[in-house]
């Protein structure tokens, strides 16, 4: 029987050192995409999705990320006054469900694979998502919805992947490809972070995963890989003839926010993107180009 996806863990205690100094008192899951910061964007992408339990695992620093998705008393009642009823209407999707969200620390900074054991005993027996805040992606159908269907299609783990040039293999977790649909696609191995020479593929994995809660097992080993820290695709490596693993191509567009030139291109694809926006910063570019 094929479980129903409904908890997502979002790995947020990195130290977001390729912000600074944006990133030195602030968490940098709280920049913004135009007006949204971008853990706003993976929870919401989560619930659309199914999603109702959320695990964030936080570290030193991260309270205002905990903050977001609280009731901001004092700030509704003082919009209410004035009658700032657009300024409500934006405060929405901020609000999560009492109960929803829960937290667990990453004491010490041992790589994402460390991080989602982290959140071992929320995850329980159950399927889980995996959102890094990091990775944003533009698309008709929200990613994680995408990676959803592809989960109850196989009943197994799946990773979204795209395609990556040939020489940045090394910035991701690399697939090793069995058979393929041009959709879905057999994964029959995977590697963290490759050199080029070394790569099986060019499809990587960006920051959206349907995991079973086996990988745990593996994680709990501790192993050290790539940049000595322990990986998830190490782990998720091991689950590859136990469990179905699949990878999907999914449809739409990532923008690796953790890297500037990415970030500075989703504020302008986000914004153009917004009717309010589109017009005024359409506009302006011409300026530039
Ligand atoms: C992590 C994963 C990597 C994946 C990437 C997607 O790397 O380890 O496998 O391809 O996220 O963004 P990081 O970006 O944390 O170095």
């Amino acid at each position: 029987m094929i479980k129903k996806l409904r908890k997502a863990v979002l790995p947020v205690a990195g130290l977001g050192t390729r912000f600074l100094p944006a990133t030195k008192a602030t968490a940098k899951e709280m920049l913004p995409v135009v007006d949204k910061p971008l853990i706003q964007y993976a929870v919401e992408e989560a619930r659309a999705a199914g999603i109702e339990q959320f695990c964030m695992v936080t570290g030193r620093g991260k309270t205002a990320l905990v903050e977001h998705f609280d009731v901001a008393f004092e700030l509704e009642a003082t919009l209410r006054d004035r009658a700032k009823s657009d300024a409500l209407a934006a405060l929405h999707g901020a609000q999560s469900e009492p109960g929803s969200i829960v937290t667990v620390r990453q004491q010490v900074p041992l790589g994402l694979g460390h991080a989602i054991w982290c959140a071992r005993a929320f995850i329980g027996d159950d399927p889980f998502a995996i959102l890094l805040p990091d990775d944003l992606v533009l698309a008709d159908k929200p990613c994680l919805a995408q990676l959803a269907d592809a989960y109850y299609e196989t009943g197994g783990n799946v990773v979204a992947v795209t395609e990556v040039p040939h020489e940045q293999t090394n910035r991701y977790g690399i697939l090793k490809v069995g058979s393929d649909d041009g959709r879905l696609v057999e994964v029959t191995g995977l590697v963290e972070k490759p050199d080029p020479k070394d790569a099986p593929s060019n499809l990587s994995i960006i920051g959206r995963y349907i995991l079973l809660p086996k990988v745990i097992e593996y994680l709990a080993l501790m192993e050290r890989g790539a940049g000595n820290e322990v990986q998830l695709t190490d782990a998720m490596a091991r689950l590859i003839g136990e469990q179905p693993f699949h990878g999907l191509r999914y449809e739409g567009r990532r923008f690796d926010c953790g890297d500037k030139v990415g970030f500075l291109e989703a504020q302008i694809a986000f914004a153009l993107k917004r009717p309010d926006l589109a017009d005024a910063v359409h506009a302006f570019l011409k300026n530039y180009v």
